[in-house]
């Protein structure tokens, strides 16, 4: 697979095209407005920079040239690959696959989201080609991280899963899993109560939040705490993951507590917007 799609440039969307047009592919990555397709530019360019200067890529430019950031999604119609890394919004999500499915041209094409949460089942019937559509979920950040949740459907042809494998472990060199079709997959499924457990201690005053994440860092070894962790995914998709294992689950230790809340609708958001748990230099 040689000519990939991205839909969405965040976070996530603007680490999977970096990572595939390192690897030589050919990305075009679908933005929702001109402002944000900039913003999406700019992040790729700046990633892309600093990775040149620390001598892990000979040049972001010719990186760059593999890149497109457009804000149509018709422009995708040649696509091999597309991968969805829109915001974690349910409806949004189904809407962007039920367009896809109609200006994807190739039958053998994969549907892809990158969603954390969301059944892979909701969207693959959003869509003529249940078949053609699974989770191909990346790690933040992408260039970094290594691991990829591979999460079939129930519908998913076992040869759509084979030519994914393949695409992420020889295509990008990154190490995939095979998770079922639950809800939060294998890694958030354990790390998102963890984090609203920290997020729940520093809200009943049992420590400060910088010692609640020494007590991890120093105690158990995690590279960062809960805390730092849940700025860096960013509070607003912490709760809308929170939100999907508790609605597939109904287990209270899903449930998203009140400061968790509070701080979204502040849009204290963590590292994106300059403060979460922590004050960040934006
Ligand atoms: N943040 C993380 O650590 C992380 C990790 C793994 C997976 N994910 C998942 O990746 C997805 C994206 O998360 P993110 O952190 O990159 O979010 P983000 O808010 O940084 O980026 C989402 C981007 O999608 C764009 N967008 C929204 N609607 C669109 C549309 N209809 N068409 C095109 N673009 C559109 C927005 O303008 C924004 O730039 C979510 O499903 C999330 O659950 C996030």
């Amino acid at each position: 697979m040689e000519r990939v799609g991205v839909v969405g440039c965040g976070l996530m969307g603007a680490g999977i095209a970096e990572v595939a047009a390192r690897a030589g592919k050919l990305v075009v990555v679908v933005e929702s407005s001109d402002e944000a397709a900039a913003a999406g530019r700019a992040r790729l360019r700046a990633s892309l920079e600093r990775a040149e200067a620390r001598g892990k890529i000979s040049s972001a430019a010719e990186v760059l040239a593999r890149l497109r950031v457009v804000t149509e999604l018709e422009e995708l119609a040649d696509r091999e690959l597309v991968v969805e890394a829109i915001a974690e919004d349910e409806a949004a999500k189904t809407a962007v696959f039920a367009r896809l499915d109609e200006i994807v041209q190739s039958p053998d094409a994969i549907l892809a989201s990158n969603t954390s949460s969301i059944p892979i089942m909701k969207l693959a019937v959003a869509t003529n080609r249940p078949s053609q559509v699974l989770g191909v979920h990346f790690f933040n950040p992408v260039p970094v991280l290594s691991l990829v949740e591979l999460v079939p459907s129930l519908m998913t042809d076992p040869a759509v899963v084979d030519r994914a494998r393949a695409f992420v472990a020889d295509g990008l060199g990154k190490q995939p899993i095979l998770c079922q079709d639950r809800a939060g997959f294998v890694v958030n499924a354990l790390l998102i109560p963890f984090v609203l457990s920290a997020i729940r201690m520093l809200e009943s005053g049992f420590a400060t939040a910088e010692d609640i994440d020494r007590g991890l860092v120093l105690g158990a070894a995690h590279p960062q705490g809960p805390l730092a962790l849940a700025d860096l995914i960013g509070l607003d998709t912490t709760k809308a993951v929170a939100e999907s294992l508790y609605e597939e689950f109904k287990e209270p230790l899903y449930a998203a507590p009140p400061l968790l809340a509070r701080m979204v609708e502040a849009g204290l958001l963590g590292r994106k917007t300059g403060r979460g748990f922590y004050t960040y230099a934006k």
